[in-house]
């Protein structure tokens, strides 16, 4: 098989996982990972690296050149909360990356690329509860912003050039092996090192911000399932609908609780409330199962044991 793999941003949150995911099914030396630093031990010890800085044309193209990349999976992206605080580096950082990598699918350098969208194209005026494939979209944050931006810039390539691109709104992801960062979803991965560590939490969203979230092994099957998806099969080419659960700060905390009696939460809301408030509660991600066979596995109670039990050591 001819399949060469380039992960950009795989020192994040979920290009570790994705990284781990990939080398395990394709072979290490067929999956390059790089970032503009160096990731985890586990990471770099898993295979090839380069430091890459994805708004550089010329250093993507040379490293998807000498490797004879076939995929790209470009990870990196500043979060909803710290474009907020910088909005022009978020911008910048989130389409240059992704107009480098568009560049090089339509001269035909690379044959597939992978790009996250997310909840966050989603604004205040859009219907709250089974958000649709295709609806009302006036997001309020930079992040929001550019993803919207990117998703039509996706749809525009492989109509105009024929590009393969591949895309999935993600929704809050909640995972173990890597920190999140500079997301207004991020509390619900530190809750759970909180509850561990002082059994208390501070919540800096709170108890009623509903918001649809994701365990990541359900990411990451979802991010490779599309990407080896027919492509006769991948019908939207913007970037598709996809739900795992919805739940509140007090929902899991009590799911927490079953585990960790003790434990207690308390709400300090700030500027990452209305950013929450302008994102949906609850996903209908009808379209991705019909066309690519998409089906979520793990509950909030699953995802709460998986946590605690993988995260136990580190507190111990
Ligand atoms: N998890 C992201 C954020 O909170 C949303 O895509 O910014």
């Amino acid at each position: 098989m001819k399949k060469r793999i380039l992960i950009i941003g795989a020192c994040g949150q979920i290009g570790t996982e994705l990284t781990l995911y990939l080398r395990e099914k394709f072979g290490k030396h067929k999956v390059i990972a790089s970032d503009i630093r160096e990731g985890d031990k586990p990471l770099m010890k898993s295979g090839p690296f380069e430091i890459l800085d994805a708004t550089n044309y010329d250093e993507v193209e040379e490293v998807v050149i000498r490797h004879e990349i076939t995929d790209v999976y470009l990870m990196a992206a500043m979060l909803s909360a710290t474009a907020e605080k910088f909005p022009m580096k978020g911008w910048n950082l989130n389409m240059d990356s992704l107009f480098n990598v568009l560049k090089l699918a339509k001269e035909k350098k690379i044959e597939k690329l992978f790009w996250p969208s997310s909840i966050a194209v989603f604004g205040p005026t859009t219907p709250k509860n089974d958000t649709p494939q295709r609806t009302v979209m006036e997001p309020s944050t930079v992040y929001g912003i550019s993803k919207q931006t990117g998703e039509r810039w996706c749809e525009y390539y492989f109509n105009r050039y024929g590009v393969d691109v591949r895309s999935i709104r993600y929704p809050g992801l909640i995972s173990y092996k890597t920190l999140p960062g500079g997301g207004t979803t991020d509390y619900a991965v530190d809750i759970y090192h909180k509850a561990l560590k002082h059994k208390k939490y501070i919540c800096f969203l709170n108890s009623e911000t509903t918001l649809p979230m994701m365990f990541m092994d359900d990411a990451i099957r979802a991010t490779v399932s599309i990407m080896e998806a027919d492509r006769e099969d991948i019908k939207v080419r913007s970037s598709y609908n996809l739900s795992g659960m919805s739940f509140d700060p007090e929902e899991i905390t009590a799911s927490i609780k079953k585990h960790i009696p003790k434990f207690e939460i308390s709400y300090e809301p700030d500027f990452r409330q209305p950013i929450a408030d302008s994102w949906p509660q609850s996903i209908d991600d009808s379209e991705a199962r019909k066309d690519w066979g998409w089906e979520s596995k793990i509950s909030l109670d699953e995802m709460t044991e998986i946590m605690l039990t993988n995260l136990k050591d580190k507190y111990q």
